[in-house]
């Protein structure tokens, strides 16, 4: 896939897969997050990125595992939306999303989620599967927002949503 542009609230942003040379950048964007923001995407603490994780989150192959970041004019990234196709058929892929907080709520989330369906689907990707805190309306307005219709199961306020792309 090639790069994008969307303006968001005023801003003209870049939408493009994640490089491997996006670590650093990846690092700064996580030290901006609130904290509520890293809860909500990592349903847990998680202050710091350490330089493993970056290099896992920006070295994919593109096709079992795959993402889209978007990048302000200033070359700062402002979102991240992944996914890692799972075991054992790789028909299903747990699929991410985050938006720095000062973007969020401007439809970009919708935006990822629309874009990264379609790159799934025509890498042959059939369900989106997602962990989402239960009280996490906005990503659940977002999936729905982007045409997904999720089945869901519930334990200890995490949803667990299943989503056909097809
Ligand atoms: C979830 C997230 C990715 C959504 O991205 P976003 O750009 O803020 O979402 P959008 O602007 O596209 O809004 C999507 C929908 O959520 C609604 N929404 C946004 N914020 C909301 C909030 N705090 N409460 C309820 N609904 C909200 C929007 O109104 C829209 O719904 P609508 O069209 O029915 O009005 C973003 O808020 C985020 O990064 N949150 C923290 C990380 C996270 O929750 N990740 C999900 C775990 S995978």
């Amino acid at each position: 896939m090639s790069s994008t542009s969307m303006l968001i609230d005023g801003v003209p942003l870049v939408i493009r897969p994640i490089r491997a040379d996006d670590s650093a950048a990846l690092r700064a964007m996580h030290r901006g997050f609130t904290e509520r923001t890293i809860y909500q995407r990592f349903l847990g603490l998680h202050p710091d990125l350490s330089p493993t994780e970056a290099d896992y989150f920006t070295h994919v192959d593109g096709v079992g595992r795959f993402a889209l970041v978007a990048e302000d004019p200033a070359g700062a990234l402002v979102a991240v939306a992944r996914y890692d196709r799972l075991p054992p058929d790789w028909r299903s892929a747990e699929v991410a999303f985050v938006v720095a907080d000062a973007y969020q709520h401007h439809g970009l989330g919708t935006a990822l989620v629309s874009m990264l369906r379609e790159h799934a689907r025509e890498a042959g990707v059939q369900c989106f599967v997602a962990d989402v805190l239960t009280t996490n309306l906005a990503m659940q307005h977002a999936f729905n927002d982007a045409g997904l219709c999720a089945s869901s199961t519930r334990d200890h306020g995490v949803a667990h949503l299943e989503m056909p792309i097809l």
